[in-house]
């Protein structure tokens, strides 16, 4: 049986990611967790959000994945290096494969950062982009009010653009060459985001290229899949799984089954 590659975000965000997997790589089989029960992860103390990313990686390790993507800024940010060190297939975040894309779009170094609060106090991205340019110029904003928006199905409608007009009236009109959407939920709203930004700037959502990176560690590794019939996809979530459906296949434009999962687990809230 193909090996699935597995995908978790503390919500309904990582699908952004899912949909540039599945555009990219349509013959694999994906399993995906958001864990909405405990969503948002972004103002959570780093150590809550080490444990909760790790309870997911346990979860899923059942279905035996041969890669693992955390389609989450914050968890990437906080828990990508730990979780590392404690499986033995490849653990692919958002983060690197964010901040190239916007290496790659920016023509003048100046480059803005919206994130989680989690993510933004990280200064991973800050990080990753120095890393490859030192000279680029990081403006960066924390939007604690956005995810909430996400998870309850409210983007493109006037409540949605209202709060996006809010939480970016620090970089409205910045003259930034390109905007990272650094948390997976916000390309929900990139409509709403690109309606209130005073000067033209490029939305850089980070699942293009990390599904890029995807493909190219499995075609790497010998391990693309190679059956010709269409993959069978597993969601899983901790939340309203009625609510996660119905983002998930106005997001995905098609239909999917959703499972609900009870953590066994204390659950810190
Ligand atoms: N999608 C997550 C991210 O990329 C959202 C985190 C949260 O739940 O606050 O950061």
């Amino acid at each position: 049986m193909e090996q699935a590659i597995a995908i978790l975000d503390s919500g309904v965000g990582g699908l952004t990611v899912v949909k540039e997997v599945m555009r990219q790589l349509p013959q694999e089989k994906i399993i995906y967790f958001g864990d909405t029960a405990r969503t948002p992860y972004g103002p959570r103390p780093y150590e809550e959000i080490n444990l909760f990313t790790r309870q997911i990686v346990d979860y899923l390790l059942q279905f035996r994945p041969k890669m693992i993507v955390i389609a989450c800024n914050t968890a990437t940010a906080v828990a990508i290096d730990r979780i590392r060190s404690v499986v033995n297939i490849p653990v692919v975040g958002v983060i690197h494969p964010g901040a190239r894309a916007a290496i790659k779009m920016s023509r003048r170094g100046i480059v803005g950062v919206i994130g989680t609060e989690g993510t933004i106090r990280s200064k991973a991205y800050e990080h990753a982009l120095k890393e490859i340019s030192p000279y680029i110029e990081v403006v960066s904003l924390a939007c604690p009010t956005l995810v909430p928006l996400v998870e309850e199905g409210k983007f493109n409608t006037d409540e949605s653009r209202a709060a996006v007009r809010e939480a970016l009236t620090p970089i409205r009109t910045y003259p930034l060459d390109c905007l990272i959407l650094g948390c997976t939920h916000y390309p929900f709203l990139s409509k709403d985001i690109e309606a209130v930004m005073e000067r033209p700037v490029a939305l850089i959502s980070s699942a293009e290229e990390t599904a890029r990176e995807v493909s190219t560690i499995l075609y790497h590794r010998g391990q693309l899949a190679r059956s010709k019939q269409l993959p069978v996809h597993q969601f899983f979530c901790s939340g309203d799984a009625r609510m996660f459906q119905q983002i998930a296949q106005t997001w995905l434009g098609e239909h999917i089954m959703v499972s609900p999962v009870v953590w066994q687990v204390p659950n810190i809230i």
